[in-house]
């Protein structure tokens, strides 16, 4: 996994308790850790029975706390709870459950979570309708009132052999929720971001449709990096192959005009739109109910003709001269030569505060790649001319510009 800036020396405490899903959490381990986190784990007696100490400390490079009498450090829970970030417990067994709500201190997870001053986020891990009883549904409502996190259980098959309520989450649903409890507090807090991505698709017929080359992996790490700078998100996404951030509300569409119409039906309040979607620019004038035959066409082959799509842009600054929102707008341009004054000419076109203007002919930048060569104007000149960067780092940059401007002055349209 890449680093994620977001994660970087993050001091997460991870809680492992008795449970066979002690498995997954050696995996998540493993990805905080891979991303820059620096994770500490403290096992109950139980969880040992499990997994050893030895294989989160081999994931983790770091010790493994397991002994609350241990004189080789002082008062080691005050400092585990007080230092961290953010306390994960996974598994989280009935047992750790009713300890936690009850404010029980009898082994070292028990008491860290006592001295934790940093959110708790906790996935429940049990089988045989532990987790619907009556005095665990108590433990947990008094947990949540108390501001305790909860991510799971999930429903599925469990250890007995039984079906229901007690998986813990997969360690990729964990991770993403402990990255959301990260983000809080970042520089986009409280902030309502609208990000489209991807193609749009026009048919012709019931097979057949224009599209173009987007794969949408710009767009996804523009709304991934402003979930982690704490925003809201509404991510309005064409057809597209990529996976999607946890945490963000995704509107999926499939033609422009359906693209066009969530988008203004979701900017209403919002503070940015990054509006990074590889939008279709023309439709066949007519579209056929029935798949076109070859046989229906002359010597000639086929004529289409085509009409343009709704300008998504301009219909949204009809809407912002109106109402002032989206606050600030971004757009992309994907330019074939001449970047910089087709870039400009757009930018003041289409009333945008900011444009992201790629050559998409340029080496590792464009369609279908991981990195992206991107110049950002605004109607001030050039914001940044950034060089080969990842897609994530180039998102990361544009949300740094974007938050900027919204709390300083915001470059004129
Ligand atoms: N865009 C839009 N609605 C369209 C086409 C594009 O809102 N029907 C948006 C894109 O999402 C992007 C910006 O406009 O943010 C510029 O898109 P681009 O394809 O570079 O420019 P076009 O407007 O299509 O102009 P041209 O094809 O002449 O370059």
């Amino acid at each position: 996994m890449e680093p994620i800036a977001l994660l970087q020396d993050k001091k997460i405490v991870l809680g492992v308790t008795g449970s066979i899903a002690c498995y997954k959490a050696v995996d998540l381990a493993s990805k905080l850790t891979q991303v820059g986190a620096q994770v500490d784990v403290i096992m109950t007696a139980a969880a040992q029975q499990f997994v050893s100490p030895l294989t989160f400390r081999s994931v983790t490079g770091r010790p493994v706390f397991n002994d609350m009498w241990a004189l080789d450090e002082h008062v080691r829970h005050v400092g585990l709870g007080e230092t961290a970030d953010l306390l994960i417990i996974a598994p989280a067994t009935a047992n750790t459950l009713a300890k936690l709500a009850y404010g029980l201190a009898d082994n070292l997870l028990a008491v860290t979570a006592l001295a934790a001053r940093c959110p708790i986020l906790v996935a429940p891990a049990m089988d045989g309708g532990m987790y619907q009883h009556a005095a665990t549904q108590a433990n947990v409502a008094s947990l949540q009132a108390r501001g305790v996190r909860f991510a799971g259980p999930a429903e599925g098959r469990m250890a007995s052999g039984l079906s229901g309520l007690g998986r813990m989450l997969e360690p990729e649903q964990l991770f993403a929720e402990a990255r959301l409890i990260l983000a809080e507090g970042g520089v986009l807090n409280g902030r309502h971001v609208v990000v489209t991505t991807g193609p749009t698709r026009e048919a012709l017929d019931p097979v057949r449709f224009i599209s173009n080359r987007s794969t949408g992996k710009q767009g996804l790490a523009v709304a991934q990096a402003a979930l982690d700078a704490g925003a809201r998100v509404t991510l309005i996404a064409g057809p597209i192959n990529e996976p999607l951030p946890l945490g963000a509300e995704v509107v999926a569409v499939e033609t422009t005009e359906q693209m066009g119409k969530a988008t203004c039906g979701a900017i209403g309040d919002a503070d940015v739109l990054f509006m990074v979607a590889a939008v279709a620019d023309f439709t066949p004038q007519s579209h056929s109910e029935r798949k076109i035959k070859k046989t229906e066409t002359d010597d000639w082959g086929l004529a289409i003709g085509l009409q343009p799509t709704l300008d998504i842009l301009s219909a949204v600054k009809t809407t912002r001269d109106k109402t002032g929102f989206p606050r600030v707008v971004l757009g992309f341009a994907a330019e074939t030569h001449n970047a910089y004054e087709y870039g400009r000419d757009k930018l003041l076109r289409k009333g945008l505060n900011f444009i992201a203007v790629n050559d998409v002919l340029a080496a590792g930048a464009g369609f279908a790649v991981d990195t992206n060569r991107v110049l950002l104007l605004s109607s001030a000149g050039v914001v940044e001319e950034m060089g080969l960067l990842s897609k994530t780092a180039v998102a990361e940059r544009l949300v740094h510009h974007v938050a900027k401007a919204l709390n300083g002055p915001i470059p004129s349209v």
